[in-house]
């Protein structure tokens, strides 16, 4: 068995990392740059990712996460956050870059400006951001799978206190909320690393029409 399901059966949530093995800065840099090419609909990229190596606000932050040891004692802590501002205004600087990027004017793109602009006024404000957030856990697993080819370990994580992030990271300036952490790094002694994967079968779960 080799690519992908291999590297997919070799990935687990690791529990217990070992805090002396760092991710290099350059290994860091791959895997934020498959967070920032992960699919979102329209291309909106309504999401920015917080990495955190600060130990003593780490600290802090464990303890508004169940006192979970992943978030001191991975390499890196990434926390990956919702803009709170998905509005025309951040479409216009999209479209701006789209514009520049693919060297075309702004005026031939207005078509599908106002396609993104109608899809967002259709929603109120609790909509955009329920939204949003299903964009970030595309990022999620984007970050999870690079994770698992580069054999980094990592640990998907909803169990803290959003309000307590959000006020030690200094989010809410930012215009940004956190949805999911993921400490990235290498497995220590984790008796969870050789468990068997617990998944129902493709008879199950895969239907054909
Ligand atoms: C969105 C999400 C949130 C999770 N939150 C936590 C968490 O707070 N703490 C934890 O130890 N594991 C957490 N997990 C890990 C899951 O328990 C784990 O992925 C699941 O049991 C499947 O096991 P595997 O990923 O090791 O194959 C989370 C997973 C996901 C996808």
């Amino acid at each position: 068995m080799k690519g992908i399901i291999e590297d997919l059966n070799w990935r687990y949530a690791t529990k217990l990392f070992d805090p002396k093995k760092k991710v290099s800065q350059s290994d860091l840099n791959e895997l934020l740059e498959a967070l920032r090419l992960s699919a979102s609909s329209h291309g909106i990229q309504p999401w920015k990712f917080v990495v955190v190596t600060d130990k003593k606000l780490r600290v802090e932050l464990r303890k508004s996460a169940r006192g979970q040891p992943q978030v001191t004692d991975a390499s890196h802590l990434i926390v990956l956050c919702v803009r709170t501002n998905v509005d025309e205004k951040h479409i216009k600087k999209y479209i701006q870059d789209m514009a520049k990027t693919r060297n075309v004017t702004v005026n031939s793109l207005k078509d599908y400006e106002g396609s993104m602009t109608g899809s967002i006024k259709r929603k109120d404000k609790e909509e955009i951001l329920e939204w949003s957030i299903r964009q970030v856990y595309i990022s999620l697993g984007m970050l999870l799978t690079a994770c698992a080819t580069k054999r980094i370990d990592a640990c998907p994580m909803e169990g803290f206190d959003h309000t307590a992030f959000d006020r030690l990271l200094g989010l809410e300036k930012e215009k940004l909320t956190s949805v999911v952490l993921c400490p990235v790094g290498y497995r220590g002694n984790d008796k969870y690393a050789k468990a068997k994967k617990v998944r129902f079968p493709q008879s199950e779960i895969i239907i054909k029409r």
